[in-house]
């Protein structure tokens, strides 16, 4: 082969032919006068070029930092439906990662369940998992009260220390369903008794804001605070209803106000609630759970 013919020479002439060709385009287009129809042609399709260049580039070079945004949000949520931090105190990512340590996750097989180390909990995704044929699973159309199709065939569990050595303090559950315009993804936060309502979050929905979007104002959520799950015969019967609850009235512990002008998100609200707690959802778990009465998180293992 001789030097004229390497590969390297012959990808340096091509190289070098492209940018003789460009530089021979660039002088033409600039050679046209500015009011033709061709030069503000290439020019446009030159900046809409440059703009789609900048945009999937900052789009790639920010995606970390959705990500680490987007886990933080849901830190956020977790720490402050258990009241281990107020609302006010979620704005500082040391807060809420120092509440964090309080906080022991597990991996809950919904079938049977059980605690399950064969899932390894830093790595599971409930909303991915929803999808995957070996991890998820289609809800049977007569279960699926909160109209969301497919769940994971296993959750995480959120267990809450208290203040002695490794005391079981709350439970954390997630928990999402179809409101009016959107999926709403939250927590549910149960004392540890298993039965009663310490807080409830949504950190992704898209309600309306001002309507059925009030399920994130604290305001309403704070009444959810002390609620009971279940009824004597142990369904979940808690719910929203159309207006406000009277205290003075029974069965008003299982009753929450319904969101003003937004009763098909409150429905929604309901329904998840059902679901969740139901058979179908943490029902075999909280059963469990309520049985064996875990003072520690020693027990709740
Ligand atoms: C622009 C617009 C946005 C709405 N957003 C919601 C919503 O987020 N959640 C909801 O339940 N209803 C929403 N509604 C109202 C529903 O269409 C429906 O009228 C309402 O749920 C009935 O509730 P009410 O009986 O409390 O009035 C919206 C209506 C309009 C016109």
């Amino acid at each position: 082969m001789s030097k004229k013919d390497t590969p390297m020479n012959s990808s340096q002439n091509s190289g070098s032919g492209y940018k003789q060709k460009l530089d021979a385009l660039l002088g033409k287009i600039r050679s046209l006068p500015n009011d033709s129809l061709e030069k503000t042609i290439a020019v446009a399709v030159g900046v809409s070029l440059f703009c789609a260049v900048f945009v999937s580039l900052s789009a790639v070079a920010l995606r970390p930092l959705q990500v680490a945004n987007k886990k933080l949000d849901i830190d956020k949520n977790i720490v402050t439906v258990a009241g281990l931090i107020s609302e006010s105190e979620a704005g500082e990512a040391d807060l809420v990662r120092k509440a964090l340590t309080s906080i022991e996750t597990r991996i809950v097989d919904l079938e049977t369940g059980e605690f399950t180390d064969a899932i390894d909990v830093n790595a599971f995704d409930a909303r991915k998992a929803a999808g995957d044929p070996e991890l998820g699973m289609e809800i049977p159309r007569q279960d699926d009260v909160a109209h969301i199709k497919r769940r994971a065939k296993y959750a995480k569990v959120y267990l809450v220390k208290g203040d002695g050595k490794d005391k079981l303090d709350a439970l954390i559950l997630p928990v999402s369903g179809y409101g009016l315009w959107s999926t709403m993804y939250g927590f549910l936060a149960l004392e540890a008794d298993g039965e009663t309502v310490r807080g409830i979050n949504f950190y992704d929905q898209a309600e309306t804001p001002g309507l059925g979007g009030e399920v994130v104002n604290p305001k309403w959520r704070a009444i959810w605070k002390g609620k009971k799950i279940f009824n004597k015969q142990g369904e979940p019967v808690l719910g929203l209803i159309k207006g406000n609850v009277d205290p003075s009235k029974p069965g008003s512990e299982y009753q929450v106000d319904g969101l003003a002008g937004a009763t098909l998100t409150s429905q929604g609200v309901s329904n998840l609630i059902k679901y969740w707690l139901g058979e179908s959802g943490f029902g075999p778990f909280l059963e469990k759970f309520k049985q064996s009465k875990p003072k520690t998180l020693e027990g709740a293992a």
